[in-house]
């Protein structure tokens, strides 16, 4: 063992390898991922459905025709959540952010769920897939209470991607935002030991159980340095008001040392592979609703970034811009970041659970030693004579 002064930290377990995966590879030094062997560029060219990818994702191959049709019965007919849940939601404070509220609903699904205190894999497969089904039904169920519309059950003739936009705008969507969600979600649905990954591997090491993982998992996601950032690339493409302006922006941000939300990665120093198939996406989208100013703007945004600080966008960047046009409310984003991340997250943490070891790192320490310990009273009239 190193003695304390010979231990070195990696900050943020920069470049630590923590875990062994066969899920995805996040190729940093040459702008590729890749799901399960499969390259993201080709899935992304082949328009393949978000149901197609959770299924990789959990069980290593793509679907067979019977086999996709069956696996979208199971989801579709799994997204119901139990009643008691939607009223937690209704009376939480309309202030509360969706990621919040998302959370704690998430938790409070454990108390409901069939598989109740069944931690064995097979139950937790079971419990997996349903919360894969159900998270997006409390997402599009918040955003209807926060509306004042009523709560609509997922359509058994409709695939899984269409069933989200169906219960959030009430009406079977237009064939051109099916694929762009099934798009958005695909490029979203997992990302090595990123952030929130981590968090739930970490909690299931503990052996715990897949609800607490997930929920470890939501708030992880939420902060603005990981799935947070596309809310705030909206604020700071609404705040520019032309495009004229854009240089004069980001210069200040800046000057003033701040970040600029949607742009670098700790593993990607170039292109992120994601950004490329959204940028489009966003082109398309904005293009088809007959306002293209909003991506304009971020493509100027991306341009000026690059020339200035050579940090290129992130799967936040464009993303912004593709929900904005798929008429999500820009709270809603980092939620709908979370309902394409879970099938990742449940496939890293049953992954976990079949070759298990607790996850827990060491500090170094750097406080103080051997303090003597003085009682209260003393204490007290040291600091006041001091
Ligand atoms: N805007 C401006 N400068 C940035 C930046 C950004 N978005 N991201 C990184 N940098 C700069 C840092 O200031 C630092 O410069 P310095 O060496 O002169 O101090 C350098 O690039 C390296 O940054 P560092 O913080 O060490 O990288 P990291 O690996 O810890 O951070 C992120 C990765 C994602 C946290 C960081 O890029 C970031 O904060 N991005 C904005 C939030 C975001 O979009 N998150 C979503 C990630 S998918």
């Amino acid at each position: 063992m190193k003695s304390v002064k010979e231990q070195t930290v990696s900050r943020g377990l920069e470049g630590v390898v923590a875990a062994e995966t066969d899920i995805s590879f996040v190729d940093g030094a040459n702008s590729q991922l890749y799901y399960k062997g499969y390259n993201i560029h080709d899935i992304a060219e082949h328009n393949a459905s978000f149901s197609e990818i959770i299924y990789l994702l959990l069980y290593s191959e793509f679907p067979t025709n019977n086999e996709l049709r069956a696996f979208r019965r199971r989801i579709i007919s799994e997204m119901r959540v139990p009643t008691q849940v939607i009223t937690m939601m209704e009376l939480l404070p309309p202030s509360t952010p969706p990621m919040t509220v998302l959370r704690s609903a998430v938790s409070t699904l454990a108390s409901f769920d069939p598989d109740g205190d069944d931690n064995s894999l097979e139950a937790s497969e079971h419990k997996g897939v349903r919360l894969i089904a159900q998270i997006p039904t409390l997402v599009m169920s918040l955003y209807r209470i926060r509306n004042n519309l009523n709560i609509l059950s997922p359509d058994p003739t409709l695939t899984v991607t269409s069933n989200i936009l169906y219960m959030l705008h009430g009406k079977v969507p237009d064939e051109r935002y099916i694929n762009a969600m099934d798009l958005l979600l695909m490029l979203h649905a997992d990302h090595g030991l990123n952030a929130s990954t981590f968090a739930a591997r970490v909690t299931a090491s503990t052996r715990s159980d897949i609800h607490s993982a997930v929920t470890s998992a939501i708030g992880t996601l939420k902060g603005p340095l990981h799935g947070g950032a596309n809310e705030r690339v909206m604020s700071m493409l609404k705040d520019i008001i032309d495009i004229s302006e854009v240089e004069e922006y980001i210069d200040s941000l800046l000057a003033q040392g701040q970040r600029v939300m949607g742009f670098g990665h700790r593993v990607y120093k170039k292109e992120d592979p994601r950004a490329r198939h959204l940028r489009r996406m966003s082109e398309e989208l904005c293009t088809l609703r007959g306002n293209k100013k909003l991506f304009d703007i971020s493509h100027r945004i991306e341009n000026i970034v690059l020339k200035k600080k050579g940090i290129y966008p992130n799967v936040d960047f464009y993303s912004a811009t593709v929900q904005h046009a798929l008429g999500i409310p820009d709270d809603f984003f980092t939620a709908i970041f979370a309902i394409a991340r879970t099938p990742g997250w449940v496939a890293h943490i049953l992954e976990q659970y079949r070759d298990n070891r607790l996850i827990r790192p060491t500090s170094k320490y750097i406080g103080l030693y051997n303090r003597e310990y003085i009682p209260v009273e003393k204490r007290m009239k040291e600091q006041e004579g001091a």
